[in-house]
């Protein structure tokens, strides 16, 4: 169900496909070698890493990759359940302001995020604590 947390097993299983897709890092400016998993609303998981550019803007986050993917794969109507965000480099990684706006284009504000503290320990959050009134395209 969105919004409600996982179970330890759950984050933890996610960690380990977050720290798998960070072993594909593309990160030779920064060294900084990040991974994201993504739970589904359907029950998959897709994974992303971070792609950097010599064009240094032109970076994707790992977040941004793992949603590009589910796109990809699922369609235009996917849901996020979950996100873990994990680093190669034993460091805090919390999802930047870009990545925040990316999840929230895909995820009610209850989501929960979990993300490593520099000790390694899980920060469980939600979306919308981490992007408080995020935009929404009103047309009308
Ligand atoms: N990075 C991510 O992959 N996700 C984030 O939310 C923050 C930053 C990446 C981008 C860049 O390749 C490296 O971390 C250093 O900023």
């Amino acid at each position: 169900m969105a919004g409600s947390k996982l179970s330890a097993a759950e984050v933890e299983a996610l960690r380990e496909r977050a720290t798998t897709a960070a072993q594909n890092s593309y990160s030779p400016y920064s060294r900084f070698r990040v991974g994201a998993a993504i739970l589904l609303d359907n029950g998959d998981v897709v994974a992303g890493t971070n792609v950097e550019n010599a064009s240094y803007r032109l970076t994707s986050c790992a977040e941004q990759a793992a949603i590009a993917a589910a796109v990809t794969q699922f369609g235009p109507g996917i849901r996020i359940r979950a996100v873990v965000v994990a680093n190669l480099n034993g460091a805090a990684c919390m999802p930047c302001g870009a990545c925040r706006q990316t999840i929230w284009e895909f995820a009610d504000a209850e989501v929960p995020v979990y993300y490593p503290t520099a000790n390694g320990e899980m920060v469980e959050t939600t979306v919308g604590e981490l992007l408080p009134a995020g935009f929404r395209l009103c047309s009308e």
